[in-house]
């Protein structure tokens, strides 16, 4: 079970930079054109919102699963350093993230007029990806896992 949601996890790293990805030039190029906010602009902020709250639950269910997680000696946690990156680093960014795509998603849909929906897309899912990315980078550079793969 842990290996599997582990490689789900991994794998929906992938949609969720896509989406994101997507949504954010979709968006910019919305504000600087001028363009009308489409039902197309809509599905996709949507479909990113939705992605990434799904890997929220996969990230929690893990999270209860990973040998990499532990409270048993926060002491010991805080100075090693793999631990300390899958128990309290990633998760704090990560949900920071999160919560800055679903407060951006909400300002878009509440906004009344294009400029005002794309405008919040635009900066809080370029926010919330670079800090998905900073995250991914730390456990990258630290060794733990690769950009691109596991
Ligand atoms: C956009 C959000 C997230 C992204 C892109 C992301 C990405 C990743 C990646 C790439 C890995 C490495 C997987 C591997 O070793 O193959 C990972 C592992 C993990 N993530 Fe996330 N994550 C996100 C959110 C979360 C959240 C919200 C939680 C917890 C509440 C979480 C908990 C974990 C745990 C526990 C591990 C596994 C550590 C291990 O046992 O090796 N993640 N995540």
């Amino acid at each position: 079970m842990y290996t599997a949601f582990k490689h789900l996890h991994s794998g929906l790293r992938y949609v969720v930079l896509l989406l994101l990805i997507l949504a954010i030039i979709t968006a910019i190029s919305g504000v600087i054109g001028k363009k009308t906010y489409t039902e197309g602009n809509r599905k996709l902020n949507l479909f990113t919102l939705i992605a990434a709250h799904i890997q929220l639950v996969v990230g929690i269910v893990l999270y209860t699963m990973s040998t990499m997680v532990s409270f048993s000696d926060m002491g010991t946690v805080m100075k090693t350093a793999n631990l300390r990156y899958w128990t309290v680093e990633h998760v704090i960014m990560m949900v920071l993230a999160i919560v800055l795509i679903t407060v951006g998603h909400s300002k878009s849909k509440k906004a009344i007029n294009s400029a005002a929906k794309h405008k919040p897309i635009a900066v809080f899912y370029t926010i919330a990806l670079v800090i998905i990315i900073g995250a991914i980078m730390m456990a990258v550079n630290k060794g733990f896992i690769t950009f691109w793969g596991v």
